[in-house]
């Protein structure tokens, strides 16, 4: 992306947690692997002089002239500290350019774009201009990392455009580090839509596979592990992540006695499943994590996460002898259930079936999939292509 008409098509995946939700804010420990769903966005760079934010899954479609995004706050300022603890008035100048934005979807979506580029951007001709569209294959809000995966691609398109690292990061000799220079972004990012995020969700969509994570230290990839097979429920019932977490903190700080033997019996889920995976052996690997999951489903009803679908859909997967948790920040969104080796395709196919009748999507995918990823596209592929390709297209395309 150096000079005239440029497109770039960049992805991240989306992430399960398959232990440690909500705890790992507490600086529990937590295991989480990418998915093979992800988002894409396109980059466009033009001559345009403006800006066009197109995000079609929360109903966003903005334009600016990139002469009118102009702030008097200095880039460090801006950096320091929580997104959210910028100035007041700075908050306001966002606030009008956001305009008609109601839905708090897109509001946290056009903010964490606006904050990023004010941190990002360099100087460039007046002529300069580009358009940012995405797509997600992901249910956007349920749990499966939509918005970390979005945090990481908006991070990545603005990194590249305004060459902080090459389009080529993902290939080059630096790529841990600059992997690493996308996770900080795409963590301010999450702390725009989220407020408290413990950081894991980005570092999953940004470094993909399947790893652990403890707050503030380096993530750790999970030894051992092996793609299981999994059935995702997405309850379809919407939920606010950072209510959730306060409300779990909270909790904590009005029975600090009850509350911190759970966290703690959660952290030792989580590094009970490291171990099972270190192991390897298979047969005791599928029966150990389903003791797990229906321990850590329950301590996260304990801490008030749980919600009647979610209780549902472990009744409707119990009748055939298979383990659900909540993933993600529960309340609704998404359930993952453990299909073991044994459990037969047809099985399988009626526990999917049930879920559908009581109104829930089903999702039946892979494990541990690559991170975050940046192609140069020809002229051809353009914004609207993006929006009527398929998904095995995308995927082509996209590594
Ligand atoms: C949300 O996907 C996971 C939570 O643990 C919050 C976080 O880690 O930031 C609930």
């Amino acid at each position: 992306m150096t000079q005239g008409i440029k497109r770039a098509l960049i992805s991240a995946p989306g992430k399960v947690i398959l232990f440690g939700e909500h705890a790992v804010v507490h600086k529990k420990l937590a295991v989480a692997a990418s998915l093979g769903l992800r988002t894409y966005l396109h980059l466009e760079e033009n001559d345009t002089g403006k800006c066009r934010l197109h995000l079609p899954d929360v109903d966003i479609d903005l334009t600016w002239a990139l002469s009118d995004l102009t702030l008097d706050v200095d880039r460090v300022t801006l950096e320091t500290g929580h997104p959210m603890d910028i100035p007041e008035e700075i908050k306001k100048q966002f606030e009008k350019w956001m305009g008609v934005t109601q839905r708090e979807a897109q509001r946290q979506a056009v903010l964490a774009f606006l904050y990023l580029f004010f941190v990002l951007k360099t100087d460039k001709p007046t002529s300069f201009g580009f358009t940012i569209s995405t797509r997600s294959t992901l249910p956007v809000g349920a749990g499966l990392g939509s918005s970390a995966s979005f945090a990481t691609c908006i991070s990545t398109a603005l990194l590249v455009l305004f060459h902080h690292i090459p389009v080529g990061f993902a290939q080059s000799e630096k790529r841990e580090s600059h992997l690493d220079t996308v996770n900080r972004y795409a963590y301010k990012a999450e702390q725009v839509i989220h407020g408290n995020p413990s950081g894991l969700d980005n570092s999953v969509c940004t470094f993909g596979g399947a790893l652990s994570f403890r707050r503030g230290e380096r993530f750790v990839p999970l030894e051992g592990f092996q793609s299981l097979q999994l059935l995702l429920t997405n309850t379809k019932v919407p939920r606010s992540t950072s209510a959730l977490v306060a409300g779990v903190t909270a909790k904590k700080e009005k029975y600090p006695q009850v509350i911190d033997p759970i966290l703690e019996s959660i952290d030792n889920i989580s590094l009970r499943c490291c171990e099972a995976f270190k192991r390897s052996n298979k047969d005791s690997l599928a029966e150990e994590l389903e003791d797990l999951v229906d321990m850590n489903h329950c301590l996260l009803h304990a801490l008030g996460v749980s919600h009647g679908s979610l209780e549902k859909v472990r009744s409707v997967t119990g009748e055939y002898g298979v383990k659900t948790k909540l993933t993600g920040a529960g309340g609704g969104g998404c359930a993952l259930s453990i299909i073991r080796d044994d459990v037969n395709v047809e099985t399988t196919n009626l526990v999917a079936q049930k879920l559908a009748a009581e109104g829930f999507d089903c999702y039946r995918t892979s494990l541990g999939g690559s991170g975050v990823n940046a192609v140069v596209l020809d002229n051809s592929l353009d914004q609207a292509w993006l929006m009527s390709a398929d998904r095995e297209t995308l995927e082509m395309h996209a590594t």
